[in-house]
């Protein structure tokens, strides 16, 4: 299929492998960039600005297309670096998410690197489509992880005739070739894909997180504010239940506290954090596990490639 992402990008399909907080590596980015499309790795994978690094000369041997995701808001203390490292290895492309976009743009842009910035509302999508990025990803309220507020029939068009000239990619609730036809009916470049992957052979995550995703389907994908103060999707497991989706009136209290809000949302993201990488690595009865609805179509755990043929046949 031949549409602007694929021509921008030089990959074979429309199809961007989602970026994946504790799951994304430069073993998927092979097995995508392998199979023609393009994966990309959320630069807060790598602990620090060494292993992150490391990972950059790795993808650059590939010689094929990647990307990497910064987080672009104040809860990114390492953003510096980080970015610096993605201008010094000429990453292919970078997709922001949350906060300001404009100084990766104004860096990154002049030096060929294409910059994608994920939006989740259309007053959101005004605002950063201004810095002149080379795309919108519209994050809709499909998405696994943080979701966005629209649908993709709401969504997509909405921003294809407000942004002509801008590159439009859906996010959310792709696991197979009919949901991808239907996002470039809407008339969406592309597609970015995650939940699918999560229990690909390739992935780090346990055994238990990439079953977790076969055993459970789309109607037990519930929304919850605990972990970052946003709403993200995770699997309705016991422990969920038991724990609770939305934050107690003392957290709620503090949240809107002019003084103590900005310090409580980092330690609140934080300690979520630290408990999803908790569940995705360790045998834990705390099992929080971030997945979409998509993982309806994950029957068995298989390898990229396999998941790429499910996409594009
Ligand atoms: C486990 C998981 C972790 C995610 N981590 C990030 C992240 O670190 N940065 C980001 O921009 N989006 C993140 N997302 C959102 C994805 O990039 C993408 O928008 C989403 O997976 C698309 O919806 P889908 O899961 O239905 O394919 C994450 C999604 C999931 C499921």
């Amino acid at each position: 299929m031949n549409t602007r992402l694929t021509r921008l990008l030089h990959i074979e399909h429309p199809i961007i492998m989602a970026p994946m907080f504790l799951v994304s590596n430069v073993n998927m980015a092979k097995a995508a960039a392998e199979n023609g499309i393009a994966c990309c790795i959320p630069a807060l994978n790598y602990r620090n600005e060494q292993e992150f690094e490391h990972a950059l000369v790795e993808l650059n041997k590939m010689g094929k297309c990647y990307g990497i995701n910064l987080i672009v808001n104040r809860s990114n203390i390492r953003l510096r670096k980080q970015l610096q490292l993605c201008v010094e290895y000429k990453v292919p492309f970078i997709i922001t998410s949350l906060g300001k976009p404009e100084e990766v743009i104004r860096l990154c842009k002049p030096i060929g690197i294409k910059v994608f910035c994920d939006v989740s509302d259309m007053k959101y999508a005004r605002k950063v489509a201004g810095y002149n990025p080379d795309g919108l990803i519209a994050v809709t309220n499909q998405a696994g992880g943080h979701l966005g507020s629209l649908s993709p029939g709401e969504f997509i068009p909405a921003l294809v005739s407000l942004f002509p000239d801008l590159i439009i990619i859906s996010a959310g609730g792709v696991g197979d070739h009919v949901g991808l036809m239907e996002k470039i009916h809407l008339g969406a470049d592309g597609v970015s894909v995650g939940s699918i992957f999560i229990a690909s052979v390739e992935s780090p995550v346990s055994e238990e997180y990439k079953k977790a995703c076969i055993q459970y389907g789309a109607k037990d994908i519930v929304c919850t504010t605990k972990l970052s103060g946003l709403p993200c999707t995770v699997i309705n497991t016991p422990y969920v239940q038991k724990i609770g989706t939305r934050q107690n009136w003392f957290q709620s209290l503090i949240n809107r506290n002019k003084r103590f809000k900005k310090w409580f949302k980092m330690l609140t993201y934080m300690r979520g954090m630290k408990v999803l990488r908790k569940a995705a690595f360790d045998a834990t009865y705390q099992n929080v596990w971030c997945a979409g609805i998509s993982i309806e179509h994950v029957h068995s755990i298989r390898p990229v490639k396999e998941i790429i043929k499910q996409l594009i046949a």
